[in-house]
């Protein structure tokens, strides 16, 4: 009966997952669909505090692990409700590390549990190699995973800054070598406990020297593999357990992380291996790269002009990028949308892939403020629709607008697909200042002659324009 019970809760944990991910892709439906999914995951988790049973006989130190249950979520709980939507990729990187870290201590723990039957009267080696193998592996991915996830995390909240010397990759891929070989050593011969910590120790320098060098911009991509590599590390625990929903939960989570890291490639048209050792938007030092080119001359447009522009536009695009996420304008910016509406002024949005620091990022941050998303255009459709706008409002993008990644085969973003925003009638641009995007290059854009720079916070801007547009 506990059995049975028991695979119930693994299968509807395991259907939830799958239908949870399926919902996350559609804004409409992502809250829901995490809600779906974390309650199969509670289901799984009381069904085997609750049901499981070996040799007879149930779990026991209920105090540890309720105790373990109530720290957990407790951070987890305050980490969530605190966290910044920019901070997101942080806290991201961070759990995942925690992931990774539970793959590894329960490679350590079953290590230790099969070393006992070790003993020479119970030698049969052959019997526990696949074990053993599928405790190294999770072993060494869940101890990259964790290593890497720490460094991404100290370099997103800025405590620790690129690292690299030359022939680092070399070394890299020689840690690598070495932990594997030690790895296929211990399968083959598991009595050789000592191997196990020297593998642990390697794969956890290897993840850290394997993050160090990768540059800022790039490290929502890294921290997407490193996911698919904690998911692995999971389901190297769901079968060294013969636990389904462990099983299914980590080759999900292996399978999105993979394809997320090769969308988010894509959208910036870098291959892994470019992203992985290329070192782009490594650029901190504040250098802005113009490949030599005199840019001319920008003109600013006032507050007054900008709000006359789009009050008599028949249609306006807006184009938000992370300089909106940083100055959390998005509620703002949907006040203007309705008051321009309310002109009969029809209001859209175009939404690059890769715009603000995290997939999504756009959407979840207009999503916060109830934009409608009826009224977020993908990139494609967007560009189809640049030709009919009187006007495009630029705020706080700037990387995913510049057209050097379409004229320019020098330019290290050369080859990304871009938000042409220049086929439009008027294009008005909201920075700060004239510094750069992540990748640290200079915008032609900016210097277009139908081209206005309106300058300050967005938020700030957003709320002086929609006065402004109110008595237009
Ligand atoms: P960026 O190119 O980073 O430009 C953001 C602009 O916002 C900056 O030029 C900055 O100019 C401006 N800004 C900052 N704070 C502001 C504020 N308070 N008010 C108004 N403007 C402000 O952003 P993007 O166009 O969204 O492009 C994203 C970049 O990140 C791309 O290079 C992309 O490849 C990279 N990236 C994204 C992802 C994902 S998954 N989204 C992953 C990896 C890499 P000022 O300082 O002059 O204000």
């Amino acid at each position: 009966m506990g059995f049975n019970l028991l695979t119930i809760c693994y299968l509807i944990g395991s259907i939830t997952f799958i239908l949870g991910l399926k919902m996350l892709s559609n804004p409409a439906t992502a809250r829901k669909g995490n809600l779906i999914a974390a309650t199969g995951m509670v289901i799984a988790i009381a069904g085997t505090i609750f049901l499981y049973e070996q040799g007879g006989k149930k779990l026991h130190n209920y105090t540890w692990i309720f105790l373990g249950l109530a720290i957990g979520t407790l951070i987890g709980t305050l980490a969530a409700k605190k966290v910044k939507m920019t901070a997101m990729p942080e806290m991201v990187s961070l759990f995942n590390g925690m992931g990774g870290a539970c793959a590894a201590l329960i490679s350590l723990v079953e290590f230790n549990h099969i070393s006992k039957s070790l003993e020479p009267q119970t030698l049969d080696i052959s019997a526990i190699q696949p074990t053993v193998l599928i405790i190294v592996l999770g072993l060494i991915i869940g101890s990259v995973s964790f290593a890497g996830s720490m460094i991404a995390w100290g370099k997103l909240n800025g405590k620790l800054k690129d690292f690299s010397f030359t022939g680092q990759n070399i070394l890299n891929l020689l840690i690598l070598a070495v932990a594997l070989s030690a790895g296929a050593y211990l399968v083959y011969n598991p009595a050789q406990h000592f191997l196990l910590y020297s593998i642990l120790i390697l794969a956890l320098v290897y993840g850290v020297l394997f993050v160090m060098p990768i540059g800022g911009a790039d490290m929502p991509v890294v921290i997407s593999l490193l996911n698919s590599f904690t998911g692995v590390a999971a389901a190297c625990g769901g079968f060294l357990y013969d636990n389904k929903v462990m099983l299914t939960g980590g080759i999900l989570v292996g399978a999105a992380g993979t394809l997320l890291t090769i969308l988010m490639c894509k959208a910036m048209n870098r291959s892994l291996q470019n992203v992985l050792i290329g070192s782009f938007g490594g650029n901190k030092t504040g250098a802005v790269l113009t490949n030599g080119k005199d840019q001319g001359s920008y003109k600013e447009i006032s507050l007054a002009d900008a709000a006359m522009v789009m009050s008599y536009a028949k249609k306006v695009m807006v184009v938000p990028g992370y300089g909106l996420a940083v100055a959390q304008a998005q509620h703002v910016c949907h006040e203007l949308e309705k008051i321009l509406l309310d002109k009969g002024v029809e209001v859209k949005y175009a939404i690059h892939p890769v715009a603000g620091r995290m997939p999504g990022h756009m959407n979840v941050l207009l999503a916060e403020a109830d934009v409608s998303y009826d009224n977020l255009l993908e990139m494609e459709q967007a560009n189809d629709e640049f030709k009919t706008c009187d006007v495009v409002l630029i705020l706080g993008a700037n990387d995913v607008v510049n057209p050097a990644a379409k004229n320019d085969p020098t330019s290290p973003i050369y080859g990304m697909p871009i938000l042409e925003v220049e086929q439009a009638k008027t294009v008005i641009v909201n920075k700060r200042s004239m510094k750069p995007g992540y990748a640290g290059i200079e915008n032609d854009l900016f210097f277009q002659p139908k081209t206005s720079m309106l300058f300050g916070d967005a938020k700030k801007v957003l709320q002086d324009l929609c006065a402004e547009v109110k008595i237009v």
